[in-house]
């Protein structure tokens, strides 16, 4: 943990770490793998092979919301540039990707920084590289954090004068459960000041067979995703689940509105993690549950801001009413 002055490429960028240890990751699964009802924190999907296939995933033509809040971001352009003003910082969250953040920052007049905050620490730096020679002018900073537990920025950041412009899309939001959510946006709105923006893409709920086809894509590549979670639990952990041995799953929960990802135990079996120390029984049809990917309504998602010290500003849809874009100021 710490700050290091990192030299990407040639061009100075500031990392400040705060990757969750080997030591959390253990406790994690163990702690999830325990439960009557097996589950595994989603944030461990993104090591580099997952936020690499987590890519992927965004490229598949099943996948619609990638492409649809890219198309939302840019039909939005004006009012969201108009909104930020001048010399804004920048604070993405769940840097994985460049794409979406150098649409929005072509958008914007002169911005005064770009920080990336990510748990995957070398992919958010590749992406970080990118956006660094894309802007070569821009102040880039990097934090590898899980967000949820980021109480501030760091100094360095939070003391700057700029207002700040927060942006988190992919309907990651809907990773969280609405209570997690909850929780998470009220934290944000204290790590920004009073005034600042808040930039959240959120999917929608829609036609069941769209969500699930989305989720269960055709070349298996949400499959690999779901299963490299297994793959890394055995290589940083020394744990020996038999990948073959587990299916990938995702089925839309009408009743809670959301998309569960699972891994089905595809017989009984045994797996032991570490040195003999933590052993886990699966029976057949069991399933380790790895992720929820909530659908919100319009409605739903400002009610639920509303609560926690946002008001909505501006709302941005597609014509098929497929993905949101929520322009909200913190209280
Ligand atoms: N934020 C993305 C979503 O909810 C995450 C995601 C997409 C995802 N596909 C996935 C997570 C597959 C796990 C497995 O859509």
């Amino acid at each position: 943990m710490g700050t290091v002055d990192t030299i990407i490429g040639n061009k100075n960028v500031q990392l400040f770490d705060f990757e969750p240890t080997t030591t959390d990751f253990l406790e994690d699964v163990a702690f999830g793998l325990s439960q009557p009802a097996k589950s595994l924190p989603s944030k461990y999907l993104y090591d580099f092979e997952g936020s690499r296939l987590f890519d992927e995933i965004c490229r598949l033509p099943e996948y619609y919301p990638t492409r649809t809040e890219k198309a939302i971001l840019e039909a939005s352009a004006r009012p969201v540039a108009e909104a930020a003003g001048e010399q804004t910082t920048i604070v993405e969250l769940g840097s994985g990707s460049h794409h979406k953040i150098s649409l929005l920052l072509d958008l914007l007049s002169n911005p005064a920084g770009y920080v990336a905050i990510d748990i995957s620490r070398e992919f958010m730096l590749s992406a970080v590289e990118q956006v660094k020679s894309k802007f070569p002018s821009l102040n880039v900073s990097a934090i590898c954090a899980d967000y949820t537990q980021l109480k501030e920025l760091p100094n360095e950041l939070s003391h700057s004068p700029a207002s700040k412009l927060s942006f988190f899309p992919g309907s990651t939001i809907g990773n969280f459960t609405p209570q997690e959510a909850e929780r998470f946006l009220k934290n944000w709105s204290g790590v920004l000041q009073s005034g600042d923006l808040f930039l959240c893409g959120v999917d929608l709920v829609k036609d069941v067979n769209v969500l699930e086809s989305a989720y269960n894509d055709s070349q298996g590549t949400t499959a690999a995703f779901n299963i490299n979670l297994l793959q890394r639990i055995n290589r940083e952990l020394g744990a020996n689940f038999q990948l073959q041995q587990f299916k990938h799953r995702a089925i839309f929960n009408s009743e809670l509105s959301r998309i569960e990802m699972h891994l089905v135990s595809l017989c009984d079996q045994d797996v032991s993690i570490g040195p003999s120390t933590h052993r886990f029984q699966f029976r057949e049809g069991e399933t380790i549950h790895t992720e929820n990917s909530y659908k919100y309504t319009v409605d739903r998602f400002q009610e639920m801001v509303k609560r926690v010290g946002y008001s909505p500003l501006r709302l941005f849809t597609d014509p098929e009413d497929l993905f949101s874009i929520h322009l909200l100021r913190v209280n």
